[in-house]
């Protein structure tokens, strides 16, 4: 088989990986993939969100599975465009992906199915959203309906500071703003829970922890994540008996009263107060870095998972996992989430070797004359098996002091709830 992955972070090396591993491909093609990518599939430099290009370079070169990994095409149709012309894709559609594409979409589907949620408010306008504020607890979330990239969510301590969150909003901040949403805030502990389906079964695709504060103790801005740790601590049979049958199954009946169903990778983050799951958010692909942290654990042949959902026959996969703990450490370039600096050297890296239960998968990189530069935000990530997170990390660090690169940073307190 000849299969194309869309995307070029760390989840998409990790994808790109493990389907290396697989009996199945003769051919693997990474569109635009990174450093880490190019050494194992063909890059293909191009612009993803521009849907004909990416469906002449398929068509051209008789590719036989897409994979999609990031939500932007998603949510843009991607999947959509590409069935028109009987192309092979592993994602969910256009609709679909509105479960990420729009948080109000979600919060009305919950209300609509009766998934347990925070209470929430929709608002049109700054007039409605302070009257609202006037009068409400706190702390309180705020949130923009847009894809923000993680960003676009406040945690407010009171009226002056929703107030700002408002403004900055309707201001655009994060694009056009029609809508916001204001929550009450749960408090509890977070857990992301992945599942895989194919329209019609669907299958655990495993549970991580992500570390989303730059700084160690959780502190400091939002990131993408900083690194990961699989499985959850929160995760028992009872708790994820819970998970399916009040949130997942209710979320893909929901889809089917809409008409349309779900395939592809779906992520619920979830907020787990005293054993009772809430839905937080979905994201309609895996988690970067949970990816990271929960492929390498994978035991069955990920191509034959992914084309068994393309073709409806998921039912019929035993997906097998290794009972090891997995633990990723992600090294980011100086001043992320803020400015840093770009196409800095990374001296040792195009030769460096670890040992055969850890992995490097990279995310903002590129090669040029054999040298490896760190070009994004999130730069590398460093991952290893173990009997415990606590040896895990340990074989982490002692990977990453291995590294000649004095432009990066990472937190060593990765999995600190399940070590320290
Ligand atoms: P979201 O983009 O919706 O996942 O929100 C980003 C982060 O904000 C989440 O990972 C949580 O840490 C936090 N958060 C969002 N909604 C709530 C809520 N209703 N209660 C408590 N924390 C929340
Ligand atoms: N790790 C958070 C995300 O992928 O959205």
């Amino acid at each position: 088989m000849k299969i194309a992955i869309i995307g070029s972070g760390g989840r998409e090396h990790a994808l790109v990986a493990t389907i290396s591993k697989s009996s199945r491909v003769n051919e693997i093609f990474c569109i635009p993939g990174n450093a880490g990518t190019s050494r194992i599939a063909t890059n293909v430099e191009m612009d993803i969100n521009e849907f004909d290009k990416v469906y002449k370079f398929i068509n051209d070169n008789s590719i036989d599975l897409v994979v999609i990994g990031p939500e932007q095409p998603l949510v843009n149709g991607i999947v959509d465009y590409l069935e028109k012309f009987n192309i092979k894709v592993f994602g969910p559609n256009k609709i679909a992906s509105q479960l990420e594409g729009s948080k109000i979409f979600t919060k009305k589907l919950c209300q609509d199915c009766g998934i347990p949620t925070a209470k929430f408010g929709i608002f049109e306008n700054r007039i409605d959203a302070k009257k609202f504020l006037e009068n409400t607890k706190y702390p309180n979330v705020i949130k923009a309906d847009n894809l923000a990239a993680g960003k676009g969510v406040y945690i407010c301590n009171n009226e002056q500071e929703s107030f700002m969150a408002v403004e900055e909003i309707f201001d655009g901040k994060f694009g056009e703003a029609k809508n916001v949403l204001i929550e009450e805030f749960l408090k509890g502990e977070e857990m992301s829970y992945f599942i895989i389906s194919d329209g019609t079964s669907i299958k655990s695709f495993e549970t991580a922890q992500d570390h989303k504060r730059v700084l160690e103790g959780d502190n400091g801005k939002n990131t993408g994540g900083m690194g990961a740790y699989s499985p959850s601590r929160l995760i028992n049979s009872n708790l994820e008996n819970k998970i399916l049958s009040k949130i997942i199954k209710p979320t893909l009946k929901g889809l089917s009263n809409l008409g349309t169903e779900y395939k592809g990778f779906l992520y619920a983050g979830l907020m787990i107060v005293e054993n009772e799951p809430y839905l937080i958010e979905y994201n309609v692909r895996m988690g970067d870095p949970e990816c990271q942290t929960i492929l390498p654990k994978l035991k069955t042949d990920l191509v034959e998972i992914l084309e068994a959902c393309c073709n409806k026959k998921l039912a019929e996969v035993n997906i097998e996992w290794n009972s090891k703990k997995s633990l990723c450490v992600v090294l980011c370039s100086k001043g992320y989430p803020d400015t840093y600096k770009k196409n800095v050297l990374i001296n040792n890296l195009e030769n460096f070797t670890v040992n055969k239960n850890s992995f490097i998968f990279h995310a903002g990189t590129k090669k040029e004359n054999n040298k490896i530069y760190a070009t994004g935000g999130r730069v590398l990530n460093f991952i290893s098996l173990s009997d415990n997170f606590l040896k895990a990390r340990n074989e982490v660090h002692h990977c990453i002091k291995r590294l000649d690169w004095n432009g990066g940073f990472h937190r060593r307190d990765i999995g600190f709830k399940v070590i320290d």
